[in-house]
């Protein structure tokens, strides 16, 4: 089965999903597609129901009276049956739904979320459904998907009803980095770069800019006015709706402030809790809740593992909040040059180096073979503590090799990560001096330094140094 040509990259999911639909055994099946809004899954599920011929059921924010009509409509329509059926319950619907001869592809239903919120005995109802089917052998194929990453996230898990019995359950991510670039067709590493800290991977987020690209380094201060920051375009509101959709709206001023804390460089726990006023576990709940939302990030240090450092996984929300949120007013009123102007240094210290950061994290994950002494295991930051000097030093990407059970863990590279200085002998040596403090605990005799560097390097840097610049970040596949 073709992948539609409008649809670009997610061969995988597309795969998974085929693979999904095509029936092999005389058994129901449930699949369960999740991520954040935006991400393409109403895009990819559509065009599965389309091909398979299988039913397609979007389910919108509407009492369950009204949501059953409009599920008796779609089971109507796809039967094309004259007059559709008329459910009273979610029993009946799913009953009926059941009794279709299932090979006409499968039942997708999206927007699940907006569905149980209105009838939360939904996900029971469809395990009985579902394990009746099981016991009849009949191959009923359900796809469910939505967005609510709270409530799909909770479908499966503990003592969900309907926990074991998805054979897909899959997540829809944004683009990788590379991948971003492609589908926002630039060429120039360090354009994609900007883009991409501020657009993501989010796919939809081209459409709202009304496929409007930036031609080059030197149009990125316009694209920027004409488009995130422009009050009458899509993607001026739409980190605040991001923020909206999934947060409980009565406590949203604290989530709104706990996302402010780390974009602004407050990654710890107490550091946050510091900048809210609150106390440390006052904020434990919104923490959670922003994480598994997919809005933020939390990473352990490599090298002290109870110390876990939070980042803020969405780009459009560092750049609102680092950028937007301050001058929220003047924004609006259409003063944008004006707030730009200001916040241009904060873009690039807030914004653009910690986001480089993690693209080179990324790469560093992906990195050809043979660029370190053996494939990574694990990967991140970590600081490492210099007594003797009383500082520490900070290692922005840490390559370590898989664990061997008694073995010191090997580090194959530190790494440092400058977005806007040219690397050189200096840097060199914080990351010799951090390599020397961790060979006490660690293997680091194949430990290779890096430098990563949007600005270049020094000519005379030592050979052995992996220097890694723009066009490398870019040059390998995803
Ligand atoms: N793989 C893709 N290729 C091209 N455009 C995409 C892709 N995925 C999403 N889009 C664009 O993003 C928009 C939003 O996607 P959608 O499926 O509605 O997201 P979701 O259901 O995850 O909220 C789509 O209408 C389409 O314009
Ligand atoms: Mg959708």
């Amino acid at each position: 089965m073709r992948k539609p040509e409008r649809i670009f990259a997610r061969d995988e999911e597309w795969g998974h999903l085929v693979r999904f639909a095509s029936r092999t055994t005389d058994q129901p099946r449930l699949g369960v597609v999740s991520g954040r809004r935006r991400q393409g899954k109403t895009y990819l599920v559509q065009a599965l129901a389309e091909q398979t011929g299988g039913m397609y059921f979007g389910a919108t924010e509407a009492t369950e009276t009204e949501s059953l009509a409009l599920f008796a409509a779609a089971v109507g329509t796809h039967l094309g049956s004259p007059s559709p059926p008329r459910f009273d319950t979610w029993d009946d619907a799913i009953r009926f739904l059941f009794s279709i001869d299932p090979s006409s592809g499968p039942f997708v239903i999206d927007e699940f979320p907006y569905l149980s919120k209105v009838s939360p005995a939904l996900p029971s109802i469809l395990q009985r459904e579902i394990d009746q089917a099981a016991s009849a052998g009949r191959r009923t194929n359900l796809l469910l998907c939505g967005s609510a990453m709270s409530v799909m996230g909770g479908l499966l898990s503990g003592s969900a009803p309907l926990r074991g019995r998805a054979s897909l359950e899959m997540v829809v991510r944004p683009f990788d980095y590379r991948l971003a670039a492609r589908f926002w067709e630039l060429a120039d590493p360090r354009l994609a770069v900007l883009v991409h800290a501020v657009a993501g991977g989010t796919p939809a987020y081209r459409r709202f800019v009304d496929n409007d690209i930036p031609a080059s380094v030197e149009n990125f201060d316009e694209w920027v006015l004409r488009t995130v920051l422009s009050p009458v375009n899509p993607l001026f509101r739409e980190a605040r709706y991001l923020l909206e959709e999934e947060m409980e709206v009565r406590d949203s001023a604290l989530y709104h402030s706990v996302l402010a804390a780390v974009a602004a460089g407050n990654s710890t726990r107490g550091g946050i809790a510091n900048y809210v006023g609150r106390k440390s576990t006052d904020i434990g709940h919104h923490l959670t809740v922003l994480e598994d939302s997919g809005l933020l990030r939390r990473q352990q240090d490599v090298f002290r593992s109870r110390r876990s450092i939070y980042q803020v996984a969405e780009p459009l929300v560092v750049f609102y909040q680092v950028v937007m949120r301050p001058q929220w007013g003047l924004l609006e009123s259409g003063r944008a040059p004006n707030v730009w102007e200001a916040a241009r240094a904060r873009f690039s210290s807030q914004v653009v180096g910690p986001h480089f950061e993690q693209l080179c994290r990324d790469f560093a994950l992906a990195a050809p073979a043979g660029t370190f002494t053996e494939l990574p295991g694990h990967i991140g930051a970590g600081v490492v503590p210099d007594h003797s000097r009383q500082s520490q030093i900070e290692v922005d990407v840490v390559v370590l090799a898989p664990t061997v059970p008694g073995q010191r863990r090997k580090i194959l590279s530190l790494g440092e990560v400058k977005w806007g200085e040219v690397m050189g002998r200096r840097h060199v040596e914080r990351l010799e001096r951090a390599r020397q403090l961790l060979s006490r605990d660690y293997d680091t005799s194949e430990t290779i330094l890096a430098c990563y560097s949007g600005a270049g390097f020094e000519p005379d840097i030592d050979p052995a140094v992996l220097t890694v610049g723009l066009d490398d970040l870019y040059a390998v596949g995803p």
